[in-house]
């Protein structure tokens, strides 16, 4: 393997035009990142660049719904964007911004070069035209029904339901989405670039070249798109928002968002050089520079066979790698923000991360999860319980506890210093845990040269399982009650401690990649500087010094409770319909080919009903729970018993202003313990849209212990 003589490597550039989703982060971000950790930790030349893409008709579509202008929308989405990055450990050279002076400059130059060249061609078409608003209708400015899977509201240049990529004229019924009229046509010039004839350099490039090392799923969609036939697309749009076309005769049109978004990759390039006082020229003319996009599955086409052909016509380097993931779907469903199925970025930084007092270490949580449910050859899905489970049964219970054993122990039984090593005493078993450290840098370095982020970090952690198990068989703790029988006890204590010292300084570099907040709190315990990172010191058992005195443990992370699940679960449901409200009283007639409100659960037979046992109850007592933000413990009087019940109202209710209140309580409800106090029972609550709690409750007081039926 020859190693490039430097790094670009981009991620796709989100639209600033709202939220980002936790779908969005795994698809590119993250194992953007991952990589750019490890290459940066290789000492490789290294940028890596984003930013926000600020143009197309999505920003001022947003902004009308908003009430408010383009420019404002992407002011205030920027920044939160670029800041929801940073709180999650994304961490480019550079976030730039396509709304920039540089980027319009570079966009334009970029435009001029190729049509100077003749490489564009311009046609006279007949499009689609607004009378009312005095516009023609580019991409999002027209709906309509999609030829491919007859969904009612595909737009001009793709329909999110199937995902096909569409043209305007393609549309069933169209209708304009500025003034709600059915558009005429009109003739207007555009550029287009004509991708069919490039098509035997696309064949060569793609189908030839890199068939082998670039994903299937990735060819497959080049493949079927290059045997499809490709045609002249138009590069310029007839809109005022975007980079304006640098001609006379291309007054009153501008770029296409399509073209000039991934020039932006090349204009971040061009202000971090500027930042850092550098030289961006080799990142993109130098053929020894690996570049290397981060993109999802939808953005296939833009960076495989468009900007290709871009790049190639002016002159620039080709990708050497474009690891598109698939999607990642939340809960059995499609991720999508505007129908309120999603996580938001910035909604688990506020709930998780900030609530934790700043907790990194749910960061690195998140991290976790979505890399060990990365979409790499198929989509993936998220799920709240999925993500409880893989943080307190792998991270929790294999990782940190690995750690948190080695460190407890090193303090206890070795004076809170590292232990020499008495090679006398040395066995197979230590030789073998040596030769697994190695083993693992060298497998888990090929699976990240070849972008299989998921099967890297699985190895990390089989490489703290094989420390847990290394460290159950040496049992130091059995020895440390045989120092006063066995002489060599304490030599032993030494070997097995200095051992798993280094396999956790080990771990550190391994795994800083994946969860850099998690390798710098340990860097901290072990009183190293950030350069023991570097990749070359994996492997090696000598990174702690004998002697050398170590911190105290830190807490790496916390347990995910099933509470803090549940109401993740019921903010989700709560999202949709809220959502769904907003949309029905936006939208005059339901599609009824949607799918059925998911808030109703599958039906159930009588007997299944019969089997809850209601009860009316009376609040006497309630209290906060120590520690648990949501809880409230109850008291609650059934007639002939007093039950303690733990609810998740505290949010909503001070526990004085509900002594009295009647409730209905499930009272066959198996006991689930919560925080350590045992729950015998659950509060029946009504919830509205906007989440908001009530209590169910007969209509007048009767005496506790009724039945309901
Ligand atoms: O799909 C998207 O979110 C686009 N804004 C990605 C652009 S990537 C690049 F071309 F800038
Ligand atoms: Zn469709």
């Amino acid at each position: 393997m020859n190693t490039p003589k430097r790094y670009l490597i981009t991620a796709a550039l989100p639209y600033a035009n709202g939220l980002k989703h936790i779908g969005h982060l795994a698809g590119a971000y993250l194992p953007a990142d991952i990589y750019v950790r490890y290459l940066k930790a290789q000492k490789r030349d290294v940028v890596f660049v984003c930013g926000s893409d600020e143009h197309g008709t999505a920003i001022p579509i947003q902004a009308t719904k908003e009430g408010t202008t383009a420019q404002a929308i992407i002011d205030k989405y920027h920044p939160i964007i670029e800041q929801n990055f940073k709180d999650l450990g994304i961490q480019f050279d550079i976030y730039h911004r396509t709304s920039d002076p540089l980027h319009h400059e570079t966009a334009a130059e970029f435009f001029t070069n190729l049509e100077a060249k003749g490489d564009l061609e311009t046609k006279t078409t007949e499009q689609y035209f607004d009378e009312a608003s005095q516009t023609f209708l580019a991409d999002r400015y027209i709906k309509g029904t999609c030829p491919n899977c007859a969904h009612k509201e595909a737009y001009g240049d793709q329909c999110e339901k199937c995902g096909k990529s569409l043209s305007p004229e393609e549309l069933i019924n169209p209708v304009s989405t500025l003034s709600g009229n059915t558009p005429i046509k009109k003739e207007t010039t555009h550029w287009y670039l004509p991708l069919n004839k490039h098509e035997d350099f696309l064949r060569e490039w793609i189908l030839n070249d890199h068939a082998k090392d670039w994903r299937a799923a990735v060819v497959g969609q080049c493949k079927s798109w290059i045997d499809g036939g490709l045609q002249a697309r138009a590069v310029t749009r007839d809109l005022d928002w975007g980079v304006k076309v640098p001609l006379a005769s291309g007054a009153g049109k501008v770029l296409y968002v399509w073209f000039d978004a991934p020039i932006g990759y090349i204009s971040a390039t061009k202000q971090w050089a500027l930042n850092t006082g550098k030289d961006w020229t080799p990142y993109w003319n130098d053929k020894e520079t690996k570049l290397v996009h981060f993109i999802g599955k939808d953005n296939i086409v833009f960076h495989c066979i468009i900007f290709p052909i871009m790049l190639k016509l002016n002159g620039n380097i080709l990708p050497e790698n474009i690891p598109a993931n698939e999607f990642m779907n939340l809960e059995g469903d499609k991720m999508s923000t505007s129908k309120g199925w999603s996580i938001e970025m910035d909604d688990y930084i506020n709930k998780w991360i900030k609530k934790d007092n700043g907790g990194n270490g749910l960061a690195d949580s998140l991290r976790f999860y979505l890399t060990a449910i990365a979409p790499e050859s198929k989509d993936s899905e998220f799920t709240w319980k999925g993500f409880q489970e893989s943080v307190n049964g792998e991270l929790v219970s294999i990782f940190a506890n690995f750690v948190n054993r080695t460190w407890v122990l090193m303090h206890k039984l070795c004076k809170g210093k590292v232990p020499p090593i008495h090679t006398d005493l040395l066995d197979d078993e230590d030789q073998a845990i040596l030769i697994s450290v190695k083993e693992s840098k060298e497998k888990i370095t090929e699976l990240l040269e070849l972008y299989k982020f998921r099967e890297a970090q699985f190895e990390v952690i089989n490489l703290a399982r094989i420390g847990n198990q290394y460290m159950q068989k040496k049992e130091p703790w059995i020895l440390a009650k045989q120092l006063d029988s066995d002489p060599t006890a304490q030599a032993k204590i030494d070997n097995c401690m200095h051992a798993c010292l280094q396999l956790c300084a080990n771990l550190a570099i391994l795994m800083n990649p994946f969860l850099p907040f998690t390798s710098k709190k340990m860097c901290y315990m072990m009183k190293v500087v950030d350069k023991m990172l570097e990749w070359e010191n994996a492997g090696g058992f000598n990174l702690l010094k004998v002697g050398y005195s170590l911190r105290p443990p830190e807490l790496l992370f916390r347990k995910i409770e099933d509470e803090e699940i549940e109401a993740e679960l019921t903010q989700l449901r709560s999202n949709l319909i809220a959502k769904k409200n907003t949309m029905d009283s936006n939208t005059p007639a339901a599609n009824p080919s949607e799918p059925k409100d998911k808030s109703l659960k599958s039906e159930i037979v009588f007997d299944d009903f019969g089997k809850i046992d209601l009860r009316v109850g009376t609040i006497i007592e309630a209290k906060k729970v120590e520690k648990a933000d949501k809880l409230l413990q109850l008291e609650v009087d059934l007639g002939t018993e007093k039950r303690t019940i733990l609810s998740g109202i505290a949010m909503h209710f001070e526990p004085a202003a509900i002594i009295g209140k009647q409730v209905v309580v499930v009272a066959n409800l198996a006991p689930r313990k919560m925080r350590g106090i045992e729950s015998k029972g659950m509060i029946l609550m009504a919830e509205d849209a906007n989440g908001k709690l009530y209590f169910v409750q007969p209509s007048e007081a009767i005496a506790a212990g009724s039945t309901i039926s």
